[in-house]
């Protein structure tokens, strides 16, 4: 039907007043009938789904020169031809509640890496690499340190990012007065209780409720969605770790920690995260049987990460079957720390498989309905752990060291829209 031409020149001349909710103003949610949209120099971003609220400059597009699609990465081998700007937003667009990464504080003044890191399009979640470790948080007994982990919560807020605690119980990164002290049992369940409940304490959001929900503008800072409460309790024999916690205490020291953590932040998804346990496998089994034990003894849990360091051709081929056999347990799972490093120097072939594997995984994720979400451990090879830890290896991430997307980047993309 075409419109008469009196009529279209109405159309034409009445405007059309859309009123725009102001930053920091709420934008959307279940049962909000107000302004669905920003003003100027903010977005509209999900809090949660009774909360969506404008944040300055969020949503704002990748800067061209920091991110772009290059057919040839630095070294002049195959890169990025993808032409999809927002790993993040696809992500939501497929059902999925974020694709994230890690970092880290000193790669904070790198801002052609923050230019990258800061657009919630590419990335809707951060992990701190290392600033909420007990090392961090808790250097001398009672004495506790949150600036740096802070300084990682409030770019999440001001970014309009969801945030991953990480972690709160690792054999790794304690401070020599947790390794060096002789516990008893009484003394070490003391430790475990104050340092899980002052950390996870102190990221707290503000508890929702029908008449007081959470703003972003009157939190401190932006609140954990999710805590690894628990990190790497396995052997890769499916055997508890031998460290201070387990020798000390059993297995009573995971019950320990998630008790203390739920007090201390009802509204965290609370998770263990481990290693090798991608697809299905000794290891993999024994994390299904802790679950299913905690779950057992009413002992809250929400979740298994996935770490998902993998090996360039190396992704177990049974990784669905194994997510769908830990989901089938009441919990959900997340990828929370991929990449996959290859034996140096990288060829083209072995950019080619690495992009074929970031796709494996990710459509993997997508394909296991609670599996919520995947982050990436770090998205540049400028600042992966990899080198460090495995001589000769390296090149794990989907952005180069130069921060050129790699056919990796690709992959992803691909993966998330299978
Ligand atoms: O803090 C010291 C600093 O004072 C010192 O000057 C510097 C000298 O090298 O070292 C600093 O500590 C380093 C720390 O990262 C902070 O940068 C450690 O040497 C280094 O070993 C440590 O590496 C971290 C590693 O965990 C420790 O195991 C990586 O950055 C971090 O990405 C990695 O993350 C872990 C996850 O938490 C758990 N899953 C495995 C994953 C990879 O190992």
């Amino acid at each position: 039907m075409q419109l008469s031409h009196s009529f279209a020149v109405l159309l034409a001349v009445i405007p059309i007043v859309v009123a725009q909710s102001a930053v920091w103003g709420q934008c959307g949610g279940i049962g909000w009938t107000g302004p669905t949209t920003c003003d100027s120099g903010s977005s509209c971003v999900v809090s949660n789904p009774y909360y969506s609220q404008c944040l300055p400059g969020a949503g704002s597009a990748p800067s061209s020169t920091a991110s772009p699609p290059s057919p040839t990465n630095s070294a002049g081998l195959p890169g990025s031809t993808s032409t999809v700007n927002g790993l993040n937003a696809l992500a939501k667009t497929q059902g999925k509640l974020y694709l994230g990464t890690a970092t880290d504080n000193p790669e904070l003044t790198d801002t052609a890496y923050t230019t990258i890191l800061d657009n919630n399009m590419m990335f809707g979640q951060l992990t701190p690499a290392n600033s909420m470790k007990w090392d961090a948080t808790e250097p001398e007994p009672g004495t506790f340190t949150f600036t740096e982990g802070d300084q990682i919560a409030d770019l999440a807020q001001t970014n309009g990012q969801l945030l991953r605690g990480h972690n709160c119980v690792w054999y790794n990164q304690l401070p020599s007065w947790v390794t060096s002290t002789t516990w008893n049992a009484t003394g070490l369940t003391a430790a475990i209780e104050r340092h899980v409940s002052t950390v996870v304490g102190h990221y707290k959001g503000i508890p929702s409720s029908s008449d007081q929900l959470p703003t972003q503008a009157n939190l401190p800072f932006q609140s954990p969605d999710a805590w690894d409460v628990v990190n790497e309790p396995f052997n890769d024999d499916g055997t508890f770790r031998s460290d201070v916690f387990y020798d000390t205490l059993g297995e009573s020291y995971i019950t320990i920690a998630l008790n203390a953590a739920r007090a201390a932040d009802p509204n965290a998804k609370l998770y263990i995260n481990d290693y090798n346990i991608e697809g299905t496998g000794v290891k993999s089994t024994a994390m299904q049987n802790l679950i299913q034990s905690l779950k057992a003894a009413g002992t809250p849990i929400d979740g298994v990460g996935i770490e998902s360091h993998l090996i360039v051709g190396e992704v177990p081929t049974t990784m669905q079957e194994n997510l769908e056999a830990i989901t089938a347990l009441g919990v959900e799972v997340a990828i929370t720390e991929l990449d996959i490093r290859m034996t140096l120097p990288e060829t083209a072939a072995l950019l080619e498989q690495q992009k074929s594997d970031y796709q494996t995984v990710i459509s993997t994720c997508m394909a296991v309905e609670k599996c919520v979400g995947m982050t990436l451990w770090d998205f540049t090879d400028k600042y992966s752990w990899v080198p460090s830890t495995f001589s000769g290896q390296g090149d794990a991430c989907p952005w180069d060291e130069n921060l050129v997307r790699k056919p990796a980047y690709d992959g992803i993309v691909a993966g998330l829209q299978s």
